[in-house]
């Protein structure tokens, strides 16, 4: 089958591989793609966004299943277009890709079935977050903008002050745009984060091996947050005990209130969980793979990813057996260029990539690369995805530290620490 893979991230180059390599894939398609997805597949220069271009161009290539990576042309209705083409898509349709795209729908998506989540109010008005915190105990609290604002419109708040000011800024300030006109205000949770994707066809969910997430910039989870610095996988901390619990608590009950709210999900739904001494907590969903937590995860898979994700797109996930995993884990170091999460530069030369790839069960997954004279360079903030299998989660992070040590280029940089949490219980 021809498959098309859209977005140009590191999440993408890992789906363009494994779609790549699998025996139900005759041609591979993305669009745009980056320097990295150009070795596995044909690059076509139409960016994610531009969902009538990219009909038109699946239409007259006669792609067979079409695969989103990014969430902006799922919320903005891809999937819908292609379905209205005759054509297939992986991926929610816009009304259920609210579940990313508001907040609010997601709390009371979580709320009808009964998900647990955290203690949350949704307001329009300055006035409203006034009088919810003054008669509330001072305390911590998480300000949220209500819509997509590229990963930014989380705010962390120590105090009631500061979540006023936090309010502020999203509904008076604008600082999100339109993803601002709601807040959504809710109390801390405390406990280490998990990442849990699942495919989910409308009625079946087929859960995929956990992970866990890097978001901050520094070491130690310090500094500012950013798209994720790493992602390993398994995350030990999700034992089978906590997988069938957040299958139960979660997943289930949410896939079943999206088919009672008229929005059956198909796609991948993706739960970040914080896991509390009470228990896991939903703290957002998304619609769409992770990024980075997608290169970890599909460098462990061993089934055939188009026959699956076909399977999803077409209903039939509950004929298919449970997929194979490579047992062993793997551990993803992000290499992101100088200044990143803030403001970086690109078009920087980088070498040693061969030298990378050519290490043993190690993966060089491109996220912001672009070729030009034979060269690849830099060309966005999150860089590359240095992915490595290994017997155990220090021997995978000792193998993809190996392989960064192989690539240069002028300010290139990465957390040291990918992994270590794994040994903190
Ligand atoms: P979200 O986009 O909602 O996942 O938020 C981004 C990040 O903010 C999460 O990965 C958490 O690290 C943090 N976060 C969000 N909500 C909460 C919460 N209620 N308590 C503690 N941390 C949170
Ligand atoms: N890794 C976080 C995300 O994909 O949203």
């Amino acid at each position: 089958m021809k498959v098309l893979v859209i977005g140009q991230g590191g999440r993408e180059h890992a789906l363009a591989w494994k779609l790549a390599a699998a025996e139900s894939v005759t041609d591979v398609f993305c669009a745009p793609g980056n320097a990295g997805m150009a070795t596995v597949g044909s690059c076509v220069p139409l960016p994610s966004d531009d969902i009538p271009a990219l009909v038109s161009f699946a239409r007259e290539q006669s792609i067979d299943l079409t695969v989103v990576g990014p969430e902006v042309p799922l919320v903005n209705g891809l999937v819908d277009a292609f379905q209205a083409a005759g054509l297939r898509a992986f991926g929610p349709s816009k009304q259920a890709a609210a579940l990313e795209g508001s907040k609010a729908f997601a709390k009371e998506i979580m709320r009808r079935g009964n998900v647990p989540t955290a203690d949350h109010v949704v307001l329009e008005t300055l006035e409203e977050a006034q009088t919810f915190l003054q008669d509330r105990e001072d305390q911590s609290w998480v300000v949220k903008a209500d819509g997509l604002a590229a990963g930014k419109g989380v705010i962390m708040c120590d105090d009631r002050i500061q979540a006023l000011e936090a309010v502020r800024h999203i509904l008076v300030e604008d600082a999100f745009g339109n993803a601002g006109k709601q807040v959504v205000i809710e109390e801390t949770l405390v406990g280490q984060e998990a990442s849990i994707l699942a495919l989910v066809d409308g009625n079946t969910i087929v859960a995929l091996e956990s992970s866990q997430d890097h978001k901050r910039a520094g070491d130690g989870d310090t500094g500012p947050n950013t798209g994720g610095m790493g992602a390993y996988s398994p995350a030990p901390l999700v034992t089978p005990e906590l997988m069938s619990d957040i299958e139960r608590n979660v997943l289930v009950p949410t896939v079943h209130a999206m088919k009672l709210a008229g929005c059956p999900f198909q796609g991948l739904l993706y739960a970040g969980l914080m896991i509390t001494n009470q228990g896991p907590r939903v703290l957002e969903f998304n619609v769409r793979f992770g990024d980075p937590e997608a290169q970890p995860v599909l460098l462990r898979l061993r089934s055939d990813l188009g026959e699956v994700l076909l399977a999803a797109a077409d209903g039939r996930l509950a004929e298919f057996g449970p997929l194979e995993w490579d047992p062993r884990p793997s551990v993803c170091v992000v290499m992101a260029s100088d200044g990143y999460p803030e403001k970086y530069q690109t078009g920087h030369p980088i070498q040693g990539l061969d030298q990378a790839a050519a290490l043993p069960d190690v993966e060089v997954f491109h996220a912001g690369t672009t070729a030009a004279d034979g060269q690849v360079l830099t060309s966005g903030g999150r860089v590359l995805g240095i992915t490595a299998l290994g017997d155990d989660h220090s021997d995978a992070k000792r193998r993809a530290y190996e392989a960064v040590k192989c690539i240069r280029w002028e300010g290139a940089w990465c957390r040291k620490d990918i992994s270590d949490k794994v040994r903190q219980p």
